[in-house]
């Protein structure tokens, strides 16, 4: 068994991590349960996630539904466009999504539209993967989940948590205090009906999202601050590659300058959660593959035993969510740009006729008139929204009147640049890129950083014996008062033990042994060299504390005994 990914496989069953849902009842493909270990390393992941890109960029968090109305999903283009093609096994009827069989037999297959999936599928010989079967054409396949909300609501799940940002896009405006570039994050889950998913972790039908909608007025100059030297390995859509610095690629126009802030944050922040960044590549979309939202993407992929994968998209979305929303609700999702100086200019406004609004709307006649009277006229028929209600003026109802005003800025729809995180891909990532055998025992190790250890330290007497299991399990409670997550095992040879801590990626072994009655001290052995070091008990709970948060390293750590 040397394939990275049934090994990966095996640990992360034996050991607890994930496993496929519903087994019990036959199983339902593209859906995982995270187990103990599985879900505190997510947790983890996304803890760091947090401090790094909503703390310390100054961003704001949002939690919205995941089910939305119908209309929602209309307006974002998901309802119309979020479809790939699949085709189906004339012998066993099984079904398979086009490109993915189209992957190793031609370049970026996601880019074909059902008349070149066909030509290729004919003319490479592509069969059923199952059972060798002949292919149907293909057909675009609807992603999202669809369901209803009380008796008649037409519904989705959603496929991206971004559309819950948008919408909300004057709250967090005003909340932050009417200032760009503003960026708001979601974490949560998204769903996509995936055809046929058999990826593991790699590709779910429920999965875990973490989103950036950074809100941005294209006038103002975009700083680079501290990424500005960060190297970025790039591959253009024309097949050019470089590995040039966040500022080169800004300055050679190959990036936007938000774009490549956003991808030098992500390289530090891979390393940070322990991806190897020498496998890492920033993959520019082909414009047949650009999703319906976007002018341009960049994938974030990661190699990995199955290829090169996607873990976190950066796509420029432009103006295309708000103008939509702002289309389909009929509300103004603007923001407001301040001129340096007031502007003279000409424009437009409205003067109400009352004898004809009065008889046509009665009551809401004068509302009608204060909302005529407020309004840039811009040309055209006019269509006013009071109280959720459509209404349609009459142009014998308003008079329109050029007046020279002074304006101190105008109102514009933002442009947005997107990094979208795929959180169970980035932690199969993790696994891939951390696992690895001890060169003279073969045992398994993952080299987790300590910050995202699921467990950060394994409290192990000697041997199983009094006085050093009392002791061992005293210590066990103090760790796990001090906040620092730990386990006792005192079953078989501590070699085991070790071993059994390293497969998991505990970083720090603390062992309770003879010496430790005599001094109040203790050992603690990091994972990857093995070293061990003496310290005394009334100092484990801070020593251990700063090791987990990585505020210390092993290396330098003081046997101050
Ligand atoms: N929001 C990005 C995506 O759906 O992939």
């Amino acid at each position: 068994m040397n394939d990275i990914k049934l090994k990966i496989l095996e640990v992360t069953k034996r050991r607890g991590f994930y496993w496929k849902s519903y087994e019990i009842y036959g199983g339902l493909g593209g859906f995982y349960d995270y187990g103990p270990l599985g879900a505190s390393l997510k947790d983890n992941i996304l803890q760091l996630w947090k401090d790094y890109f909503v703390t310390k960029e100054g961003f704001l968090l949002l939690d919205s539904p995941n089910i939305g109305p119908e209309l929602l999903y209309i307006a974002s283009g998901h309802a119309e466009k979020f479809t790939d093609y699949m085709v189906k096994c004339k012998k066993c009827g099984h079904v398979f999504r086009a490109d993915e069989l189209l992957k190793g037999h031609v370049d970026n297959p996601e880019k074909l539209d059902a008349e070149g999936l066909w030509k290729n599928i004919k003319e490479k010989g592509i069969k059923c993967p199952d059972c060798g079967g002949e292919l149907t054409y293909p057909e675009k396949f609807h992603l999202m989940f669809s369901t209803r909300v009380g008796m008649d609501k037409n519904a989705f799940l959603r496929p991206e948590t971004a559309q819950g940002i948008f919408i909300n896009f004057p709250i967090f405006y005003r909340l932050n205090r009417e200032k760009l570039p503003l960026g708001v994050a979601q974490i949560g889950k998204g769903f996509r009906n995936e055809i046929s998913p058999r990826q593991g972790l790699l590709r779910l039908r429920e999965f875990n999202m973490a989103e950036i909608e950074v809100f941005i007025d294209p006038q103002e100059k975009f700083l680079l601050g501290d990424v500005r030297n960060i190297s970025l390995p790039l591959l253009t859509r024309e097949g050019k590659e470089y590995r040039i610095t966040v500022e080169q690629a800004v300055k050679m126009g190959i990036l936007s300058e938000p774009m490549a802030y956003f991808m030098g944050k992500i390289i530090i922040f891979l390393e940070k959660i322990g991806i190897d960044i020498k496998k890492v590549r920033f993959r520019q979309h082909s414009r047949e593959e650009l999703a319906h939202y976007s002018r341009d993407t960049w994938d974030c992929e990661v190699l990995l035993s199955y290829g090169w994968v996607e873990i976190i998209g950066i796509a420029d979305r432009g103006d295309y969510d708000l103008k939509r929303h702002m289309e389909y609700s009929g509300k103004d999702l603007r923001a407001f740009r301040r001129f340096k100086s007031p502007k003279k200019r000409k424009i437009k406004r409205l003067r109400a006729r009352m004898e004809i609004l009065g008889p046509l709307f009665k009551n809401d006649a004068r509302k009608i008139a204060e909302i005529l009277e407020n309004m840039e006229y811009e040309g055209g028929n006019i269509e006013i929204l009071l109280e959720d209600r459509k209404i349609k003026i009459p142009k014998n109802a308003y008079e329109v009147v050029e007046i020279e005003e002074s304006v101190g800025g105008e109102r514009f729809i933002p442009q947005v640049i997107e990094p979208s995180f795929g959180i169970d891909r980035i932690l199969y990532a993790i696994l891939e890129h951390s696992y690895y055998e001890r060169k003279d025992s073969g045992y398994k190790v993952l080299k987790l950083k300590p910050r995202v250890a699921p467990i950060k330290a394994g409290i192990f007497p000697l041997v199983s014996k009094e006085p050093l299991t009392t002791k061992a399990l005293e210590i066990l409670k103090i760790i796990r008062d001090s906040g620092v997550s730990c386990y006792y095992d005192d079953s078989g040879s501590i070699g085991r033990r070790y071993a059994r801590a390293d497969e998991i990626g505990v970083p720090f072994c603390v062992t309770v042994d003879y010496t430790t009655e005599k001094d109040n001290t203790v050992t603690i052995r990091e994972r990857d060299s093995t070293l061990q070091k003496r310290v005394r008990i009334s100092e484990l709970p801070e020593i251990l504390e700063l090791l987990s948060d990585e505020k210390i390293n092993f290396e330098s750590l003081d046997e101050n005994v």
